[in-house]
């Protein structure tokens, strides 16, 4: 079994000295000898990366960005771009989140593009896929991923395809108390990865980390992870707590 990886998305909250004080808490709680067996990351807003960058330093806990700009740099206001986000210790960074995609209408060509830069500049992207509810009711919810993995991966190197991970969430479960039973996240998991694998190749769709996210808990983790084809887990609402996220982080070094 390959190594999980979970990954907390703080999303807009938590001001910077909560931010500090929470990741404090989840290094403090976290046995050395569980992140012998599992990969963990968190992601807060930008203007925490630096302070929690310190809190985590010398820990096997990773940093993440929650976005990424597909420029380089320059006349570009409010945005933040894949050198400044390495320059503040991140590895990883979410590209596509359903939020930016409904909000802030990221389309998959602007996710391409963030994908692309990311890995320009050696950050690990987290490239989110999913299906609304509506799209799922209407059973073309393998089309819409597929396309969302079509043309996110455009133009992605095979050779890139080694640090990259994707997330499955579907839309109708993040936030919501609903989620997916292991069964839709299995079957879904190994849906994408024949994507993959039609797109490149097996060996590449093998080694691809498959993350499944919406309303994970304390509570559902162990089934989730169990399930066949997710290899970790990225996490809202329930990162948010030291004791649920570390809990979490324990189940899946268990599996
Ligand atoms: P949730 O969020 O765990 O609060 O449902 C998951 C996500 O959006 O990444």
């Amino acid at each position: 079994m390959r190594r999980k990886l979970i990954a907390g998305n703080w999303k807009m909250n938590l001001s910077y000295k909560e931010s500090e004080k929470l990741a404090k808490n989840i290094t403090e709680k976290l046995d050395p000898k569980v992140m012998q067996k599992i990969d963990t990351l968190v992601c807060p807003s930008f203007i925490s990366l630096g302070i929690v960058n310190k809190a985590i330093k010398d820990t096997e806990v990773k940093l993440g960005a929650q976005d990424i700009y597909y420029e380089n740099d320059g006349a570009y206001t409010g945005e933040v771009s894949a050198s400044m986000l390495k320059s503040v210790g991140c590895e990883y960074v979410i590209a596509g989140h359903s939020e930016r995609r409904k909000y802030i209408h990221e389309t998959n060509k602007i996710i391409n593009r963030k994908v692309r830069k990311a890995i320009e500049f050696e950050l690990k992207p987290i490239l989110c896929v999913g299906e609304s509810l509506e799209e799922r009711e209407d059973e073309i919810f393998e089309g819409v991923v597929e396309k969302q993995i079509i043309e996110g991966l455009s133009e992605i190197t095979k050779e890139s395809m080694k640090d990259l991970v994707i997330a499955y969430e579907p839309v109708w479960a993040i936030g919501t108390g609903l989620n997916a039973t292991p069964k839709q996240a299995s079957d879904m998991h190994l849906f994408i990865a024949k994507v993959v694998s039609k797109l490149y190749d097996n060996e590449v769709a093998e080694a691809l980390l498959i993350l499944y996210g919406g309303s994970v808990n304390g509570k559902n983790a162990k089934e989730i992870l169990s399930a066949c084809g997710v290899d970790g887990a990225l996490i809202g609402g329930a990162s948010l707590k030291a004791d649920e996220f570390t809990d979490i982080i324990k189940i899946g070094a268990q599996i």
